[in-house]
């Protein structure tokens, strides 16, 4: 989803005397559901880590791959068709299409008369990240559903009925599929593995702070679902992080003068949402209704999902801190602790480190989750190339009078009150070859503006219109509190004879050989698709391999082991107007079939690794 909302961190570093009074009203919070709390931030005020900010140089003590990846790939133009391309060593397929049943059958519930419980049974909308567990013939694909253009609601804008909502509804979370390869073509397979986890699936709390009252509703209502699902993490013990985003845009108040309190406001959350209406018919998401006086806090969460526990209730992992999670990239660090980086994607946000307690082997051998019991940090780009991660826990002595499972439900304040640095809207995260972390830092348009944080040498550009990709490294193994980065790129600075190649970089991952695949989402030069290209950690050059369709974005990867096979999505093709484009069927024009989000399986006509 490319963000378009008004920023939510106006108000450019509290105090902490800010945070303090917010967190002594929490007992109005748990009876009022906020309403009566009636906290205010003080005005702006130049932040700790910007104060004297000068834009320098960007110069970061970085060691990165070492060696040159090969891309030998024809390099294809930017376009603005209906139809995707794809580098002429190359072919693609189309694979798990909105609205696919879940059966094997390879048949998709129809358009027209589309009802919530066939949402249910079958392909969600808004395909984002994902990952494939298995072998290079077949396995199990874990896939995000993100949110849903206008034709989620079988076309109404806003939902007319409870059905609409729950169309809607079921459309969001992720799916789990079998998938084996028949013949040249990647398939559905029919399998009890196969499953849908939506906005209404009975979900569980683990970690810190499972048990808060922050998380409590009234009467007992039951935790459920999923939403905004946008990317993804995998962990050494084969299980799959979907990452809430932009969960308070579901949210609405019914009643006109419900207002949002700070904490809400710094949340995003809103009396009219995003437009999504739910609230309107499930009271659950009316922000207005006590007995929900808390449901917004029960999103924003790294949930896990083990693809291979079917009936399993997914678990939302309280360690790892609740923002709005853009995904969720598990490193191995020393002494085999997991080590989880994540992007809060807003304007002025954080990008987040959790590390966790001891050995993930002996953990899970000793049943515990490596994701319930370690230490959670925000980042600290210094002005000289180094950076700091700085403790979110009651250690810390910024947030020493909070309690730690305030910390993790209000992770947003806490990282404020310890002077992260504000980032031009972290989205994925990737560990590259060597030890390296890559974040892509999509555009930020008020970077310097009026009232706005400044720039700074780790968010250099004054109204960041297309973006950048930062990379750093830790020390001690992704144990340390202490890192070295420098810019990896300027989108601005990368060019081929069209000109600048790519803007609003999104989803990036980096394979074992140094290529670095990175994926757009918004504006492109020249009002052009979004596009992957292919870039190497060394070197710096790009290559362009697949292109969109219009009103698309290009999101998503996943490879098999062998990484001759690749999935990539387009979310939200044509913006869901057939005028734009009918995909994954031919372009006919506006009376043609609606576009359907879908994966995209790419594959070298010579059989090669693919970005080769
Ligand atoms: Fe869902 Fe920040 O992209
Ligand atoms: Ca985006
Ligand atoms: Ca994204």
């Amino acid at each position: 989803m490319n963000d378009t909302e008004d920023t939510s961190n106006t108000s450019n570093n509290r105090t902490f005397e800010d945070v303090l009074s917010a967190h002594l009203s929490r007992r109005q919070i748990l009876i009022g559901g906020l309403a009566g709390a009636a906290l205010t931030f003080v005005g702006p005020s130049m932040a700790r880590a910007e104060r004297g900010v000068v834009a320098t140089s960007r110069t970061g003590a970085f060691v990165g791959a070492r060696k040159k990846a090969r891309i030998a790939f024809t390099s294809i133009p930017l376009q603005a068709s209906a139809m995707p391309t794809i580098a002429p060593e190359y072919e693609y397929s189309v694979l798990i299409p909105w609205r696919e049943k879940l059966d094997g059958s390879g048949d998709a519930f129809p358009y027209a008369g589309f009802t919530s419980a066939q949402q249910a049974e079958s392909i969600g909308i808004g395909h984002d990240g994902m990952w494939f567990f298995g072998s290079n013939k077949e396995g199990l694909m874990c896939i995000n559903h993100e949110y849903g253009t206008f034709p989620h609601l079988n076309g109404k804008k806003v939902p007319a009925s409870l059905e609409d909502v729950l169309l809607s509804q079921h459309a969001h979370g992720m799916s789990v599929v079998k998938i084996a390869k028949k013949g040249q073509k990647w398939k559905v397979v029919n399998s009890t593995q196969n499953r849908r986890i939506h906005a209404n699936t009975p979900v569980k709390f683990s970690g810190p702070a499972a048990n808060s009252d922050l998380l409590k509703n009234a009467a007992g209502n039951p935790t459920l679902g999923t939403i905004n699902n946008c990317a993804n993490g995998y962990t050494p013990w084969g299980t799959y992080l979907t990452c809430e985003e932009n969960f308070n845009g579901y949210f609405g108040s019914t009643v006109s003068t419900w207002s949002p309190n700070s904490i809400q406001t710094r949340y995003g959350i809103t009396a009219a949402g995003f437009g999504y209406e739910w609230h309107k018919w499930d009271s659950r998401f009316d922000l207005a209704n006590p007995a929900y006086a808390n449901e917004a806090n029960r999103f924003g969460w790294v949930v896990e999902v083990d693809p291979t526990k079917p009936k399993a209730a997914p678990v939302k992992r309280t360690a790892l801190g609740r923002i709005k999670h853009e995904g969720a990239c598990v490193a191995v660090g020393q002494g085999n602790r997991a080590v989880v980086y994540m992007g809060d994607d807003e304007r002025f946000d954080y990008i987040y480190k959790f590390v966790s307690t001891g050995d993930w082997k002996k953990m899970v051998a000793a049943g515990k989750s490596p994701l319930d019991e370690g230490t959670l940090y925000v980042a600290r780009f210094n002005e000289d190339g180094t950076g700091d991660w700085l403790e979110l826990s009651p250690k810390n002595s910024a947030l020493s009078s909070w309690k730690l499972e305030d910390i993790l439900v209000y992770t947003r304040l806490a990282a404020d009150a310890v002077g992260a640095t504000k980032m031009d809207r972290p989205e994925w995260i990737t560990l590259g070859a060597n030890g390296e972390l890559y974040c892509t830092l999509t555009n930020n348009s008020q970077r310097g503006t009026a009232g706005r944080a400044g720039t700074n040498t780790a968010n250099p550009q004054t109204g960041n219109a297309w973006g950048h990709i930062i990379r750093w490294k830790d020390t001690d193994k992704h144990l340390g509190e202490s890192f070295s980065w420098s810019i990896f790129a300027l989108s601005t600075e990368v060019t081929d004879a069209g000109g600048q190649m790519y803007g609003s970089p999104d989803g990036i991952w980096a394979d074992p050989d140094g290529r670095i695949f990175v994926q757009t989402d918004g504006d492109q030069p020249g009002k052009n698709n979004d596009q992957m290209l292919v870039a190497s950690a060394v070197g710096k050059e790009f290559k362009r391999l697949f292109t969109g369709v219009k009103g698309c974005e290009v999101t998503g990867v996943a490879v098999t082991p062998d990484r001759k096979t690749m999935f990539v999505n387009l979310q939200h093709p044509g913006d869901g107007n057939p005028a734009n484009s009918n995909f994954p069927e031919a372009f006919t024009g506006a009376t043609g079939p609606v576009p359907r989000d879908c994966t995209i399986v790419i594959t070298r006509k010579n059989g090669g690794v693919i970005g080769s």
